[in-house]
């Protein structure tokens, strides 16, 4: 059987409801808590150039609190490669970032951006930081990672689960699965994330050789009627039934 696939809660959203209104409400170290009563392997967060969601002081906050380890998201920026060096995570996702896009659009060009991102790679890895690239289903960006010496890529499910239901869907679906095999058999290992749901998770969690699933949006949202503890819970077993096969 294939190995367990550890779920990493994204806190990000929690913090965006704060922040409309400027005060402590509602506080995001508590849903990561809660996410973690609630069967979450670990807690992601992405601090952007913005800061429109979470900032420095709650991955501060959350460092001191949880006992899982964290997934910091970030920019190749030296602003945050600072802010990374200084609080050690478990993890860094290195994904693209524009100012003006409401969420990370596309993946990093890993191939493309190969002397941009190099030095970022080297940086955390020294520190102890098990980097992670977030590139789109694409054999050159895996080639890439690898090039890069990343030990972890985390594939952008984003466009398969904007499609999901459609042909495109199916298409993009096999390039998600090509691109996870091809990530195994050259040593990386592969997460994946990124508009994932109850309704489209499952085909993405029966994926052998996907280790981790990063999910925030759709929590967050579900938690408005659910609570969060339930649909962290109910995205546990969905993921864990696609896994045994059910
Ligand atoms: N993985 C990465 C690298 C991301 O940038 C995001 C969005 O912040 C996610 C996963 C989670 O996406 P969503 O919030 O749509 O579940």
């Amino acid at each position: 059987m294939s190995a367990r696939l550890r779920l990493g809660v994204n806190i990000d959203h929690v913090a965006t409801i704060r922040n409309a209104r400027g005060g402590a409400h509602p506080d995001p170290v508590r849903a990561a808590q809660i996410a973690a009563q609630a069967g979450a392997d670990g807690i992601t967060l992405h601090i952007r150039e913005d800061r429109r969601h979470v900032r420095e002081s709650d991955l501060l906050r959350l460092a001191s609190v949880t006992r899982l380890p964290i997934n910091l998201e970030m920019a190749c920026a030296e602003e945050m490669l600072a802010i990374a060096l200084s609080v050690r995570p478990h993890a860094v996702c290195l994904v693209p970032e524009r100012r003006a896009e409401r969420t990370t659009e596309g993946g990093l060009d890993a191939a493309g951006q190969h002397n941009h991102v190099a030095p970022f790679v080297r940086a955390l890895s020294d520190a102890g930081v098990r980097v992670s690239l977030f590139v789109d289903p694409d054999p050159k960006q895996i080639e890439a990672a690898a090039s890069l010496g990343a030990p972890v890529v985390e594939l952008h499910t984003g466009a398969y689960c904007e499609a999901y239901g459609s042909e495109e869907g199916e298409r993009l679906l096999e390039a998600i699965r090509a691109c996870a095999a091809l990530g195994a058999a050259k040593g990386i290992e592969v997460h994946a994330g990124h508009g994932l749901s109850f309704e489209n998770v499952s085909p993405i969690a029966a994926i052998p050789e996907i280790r981790e699933l990063n999910i925030g949006h759709f929590l967050v949202g579900e938690a408005v009627f659910t609570g969060l503890e339930a649909a962290v819970r109910e995205m546990r077993r969905l993921m864990d039934a696609a896994r045994a096969g059910a």
